[in-house]
């Protein structure tokens, strides 16, 4: 396949479309970092609330649960500096704050793939089903008080088929090859901003409704029978490793009936026996 040739990223054109009174009103920007997410942890209490982290290439991007995450150039890989004063149980629903944004810069954008974006919840970003973007939302805590959320989004614009080693590249794909295009990235970028400062706003003033209208509306999962992996027990007796390299966790079978008040994904295991998760340690799998 032809490659197309790179273009840097102009922070003259991101504020060209940025319509924010804060989120990326001071973007850092790098050539190569190890992790966006990374060096936000590093500078947080340097920076201001809203300060946006962006690299070309991450030598060391990472992905949920201890994942490494494919971070070549020509692609989105960002992080948002958040300073809510809030306890730490409010903040796993920014990542649906940050899904939800994803989503609507990119209907925006591009409303032709309207209908084939979703979000595997409670972070995956889905187009015609194969992933190709995700949310990495970290915090930093002292004396039981947020000190900064660290919230990384990255998405797949240019990457291609032989870019993604073996195992995922039925899983995961980029816009350019789901549409053929590849987009402004920085419009993209604006535009997410634009999207993500609305919807933030609105979670400091206790109202999520937007952002669960739109995970609602997005979702791969509501209504549909799910495998939920949870990692955060002891590893099976039959000793597999997951693609990570990790044990892979406990097994059960699900139905995802809704979302809950806070992003939460409300399920009925096969027995009947309800239950809500929050995001932590559980990976989900659609059957
Ligand atoms: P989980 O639900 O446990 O978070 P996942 O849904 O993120 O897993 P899949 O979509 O099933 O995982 O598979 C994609 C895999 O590829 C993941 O392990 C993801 O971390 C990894 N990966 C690494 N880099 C990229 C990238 N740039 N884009 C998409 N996936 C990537
Ligand atoms: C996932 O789906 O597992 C989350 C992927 C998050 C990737 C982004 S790229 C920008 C930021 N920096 C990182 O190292 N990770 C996040």
């Amino acid at each position: 396949m032809k490659r197309v040739a790179m273009e840097t990223l102009s922070l003259s054109k991101i504020n060209y479309f940025l319509k924010t009174k804060t989120l990326g009103q001071k973007i850092i920007s790098f050539t190569t970092v190890d992790s966006t997410n990374s060096e936000a942890k590093r500078r947080s209490a340097d920076e201001p609330e809203g300060a946006v982290l962006l690299s070309e290439v991450q030598t060391a991007g990472r992905g949920r649960l201890g994942r490494q995450w494919l971070s070549p150039g020509g692609n989105i890989w960002l992080t948002v500096l958040l300073k809510p004063e809030l306890p730490a149980t409010k903040i796993p629903s920014l990542t649906s704050v940050a899904a939800a944004a994803v989503c609507l810069a990119l209907e925006q954008l591009r409303p032709s793939i309207a209908d084939r974006l979703q979000i595997k919840w409670p972070n995956d970003i889905l187009l015609n089903g194969r992933k190709i973007g995700g949310i990495l939302t970290e915090m930093q805590v002292s004396a039981a008080k947020v000190q900064a959320v660290i919230l990384g989004i990255g998405l797949n614009v240019n990457l291609k088929a032989e870019d993604f080693p073996e195992e995922i590249r039925s899983l995961a794909s980029s816009i350019y090859l789901e549409t053929g295009e590849i987009p402004s990235r920085e419009q993209l970028i604006a535009s997410i901003l634009n999207s993500l400062e609305h919807l933030y706003f609105k979670f400091l003033e206790d109202d999520l409704s937007e952002t669960l209208a739109v995970c609602r509306r997005k979702s791969a999962v509501l209504g549909r029978k799910i495998i939920l992996i949870d990692h955060s027990g002891k590893p099976t007796s039959s000793g597999k490793l997951d693609r990570s390299g990790s044990p892979s966790g406990q097994i059960r079978e699900a139905e995802a009936l809704d979302l809950g008040s806070n992003g939460e994904l409300l399920i009925r295991y096969e027995n009947g026996e309800k239950a809500s998760i929050i995001s932590g340690e559980i990976s989900l799998r659609l059957q």
